[in-house]
């Protein structure tokens, strides 16, 4: 595959602005609330707490397909739009949409961005499960990053995704992962992981990837980033998977009562053990 160097535009226009227009933008960026990406604007910033996704996008642009221009782009989970708005101004024709998982309206936020940088990509508040058919077999590139683990069925949504792709359409993908021991799953609304009710599972990399080829992909490369996230491009091919869903909101609060009740016996046993010790001495 062709590797992007230098002929992506690498990062969102710089706009000029005058004081007032500078001082408005920071009152606007504070009306809509803490945002998730960093993006610089009218001499400002959205968001003072890190550069995400900067780092992530310098990784993942070289393998990006040398023009964009004409290819039609899904950003799943968007959230304040910077995947989506870099792939447009680099022109692609891109719908980025999110479901605004919390009470920051995170839609909005993108919007804004676009209303400001013109780079012609759309937003949307959705569910990517309720796309409707007229969007399958549209894309030529989908953009999966940070929304695998809050996913409740990742099947059903993998399988949504591969439907929504062109044959042979690339996948960026990226999910948090757990890379020391076995895949942790979340019951609904438990704050288990980083206090985060949204997050469904913290999976091995070599269970993410065989859910991903189970569902329809195949591995292209794997991007590594960062060790608590497991980043890769993917190609669509044909789904192995019959119509089966292993993973339901139910499903993953019978795997979480399992895996406490195999905890406690677990502390239990070192509990009786050390016990057992002392007693011995
Ligand atoms: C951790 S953020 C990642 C944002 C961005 N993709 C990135 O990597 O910087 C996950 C986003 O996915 C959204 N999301 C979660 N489930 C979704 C779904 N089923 N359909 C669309 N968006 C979803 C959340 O609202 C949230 O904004």
């Amino acid at each position: 595959m062709p590797k992007s160097k230098t002929s992506l535009k690498l990062r969102l226009p710089r706009i000029k602005a005058t004081q007032a227009e500078h001082d408005e933008t920071i009152n606007k960026i504070a009306s809509l609330r803490q945002f998730y990406h960093y993006v610089e604007i009218k001499g400002t910033q959205t968001t003072q707490v890190h550069k995400h996704p900067l780092p992530v996008w310098d990784e993942i642009h070289p393998l990006i397909p040398l023009t964009v221009k004409d290819m039609k782009c899904l950003d799943v989970g968007c959230n304040s739009g910077f995947y989506s708005l870099i792939l447009a101004a680099n022109g692609a024709d891109v719908l980025g949409i999110d479901i605004n998982q919390t009470d920051i309206d995170v839609v909005a936020q993108a919007e804004w961005l676009e209303t400001e940088f013109k780079t012609g990509a759309k937003f949307q508040r959705t569910d990517v499960l309720d796309l409707p058919s007229s969007h399958h077999n549209q894309y030529d590139m989908v953009l999966c990053l940070g929304v695998y683990h809050h996913l409740p069925d990742t099947d059903t949504a993998l399988q949504k995704i591969n439907k929504l792709m062109k044959k042979d359409a690339l996948l960026f993908f990226g999910s948090v992962t757990n890379r020391f021991g076995e895949s942790q799953y979340y019951a609904e609304d438990s704050a288990e992981f980083a206090n985060d009710p949204y997050c469904y599972r913290i999976a091995t990399p070599e269970d993410i990837l065989e859910d991903l080829q189970e569902n329809g992909f195949e591995l292209v490369e794997e991007i590594p980033i960062d060790s608590s996230v497991y980043y890769g491009l993917f190609k669509k091919v044909k789904t192995t998977r019959k119509k089966t869903t292993r993973f339901t909101p139910d499903k993953i609060a019978e795997i979480v009562a399992q895996q406490r009740k195999a905890k406690e016996a677990e502390l239990k046993k070192s509990k009786k053990s050390a016990k057992t010790k002392k007693s011995k001495k």
